[in-house]
């Protein structure tokens, strides 16, 4: 299996950003853990943008490639974006919207996950086992 792993705005701040909420590993600190826990189940490429066109040419690139599936932490953008909601909508292949936060707790602007709409599932709250076992069904 094969499976892209697509992280939106600041979380290339994970461990210097509100360590409270989000834990003190960083994004390649929750790569090489998870890469480390699926083992040789998976192929995973991980990319991290700010930029939501970006996000959205990633998705569309990934369209024409070989993945067997998708997670995203689209970041502040699953709260707002229209666009990657539908580039997700164009993908064949399973998708997983995740959030190390859980954030029906939080603010209620976070309430509202446009993103989500265009995925299979959700998994919120559980820090980097958010990840981990997102990627992990996939695989299963
Ligand atoms: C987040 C939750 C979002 O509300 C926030 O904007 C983030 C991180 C999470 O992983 O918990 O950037 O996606």
């Amino acid at each position: 299996k094969k499976i892209l792993i697509i992280n939106g705005p600041n979380l290339n701040m994970l461990g210097k950003r509100e360590p409270e909420v989000y834990g003190k590993d960083s994004l390649d600190d929750i790569r090489v853990w998870t890469d480390s826990k699926i083992k040789s189940e998976a192929t995973t490429e991980w990319y991290q943008s700010n930029i939501e066109g970006e996000i959205v040419d990633r998705i569309q690139a990934a369209h024409s490639q070989d993945f067997d599936a998708l997670v995203i932490n689209p970041g502040a953008y699953a709260h707002t974006s229209v666009a990657i909601h539908d580039a997700l909508k164009i993908l064949k292949i399973p998708v997983i919207e995740v959030h190390l936060s859980q954030v029906y707790r939080r603010e209620e602007f976070r309430h509202t996950l446009l993103t989500a709409k265009a995925a299979s599932a959700i998994m919120s709250g559980l820090g980097k086992q958010s990840y981990y076992i997102a990627i992990k069904s996939l695989i299963d």
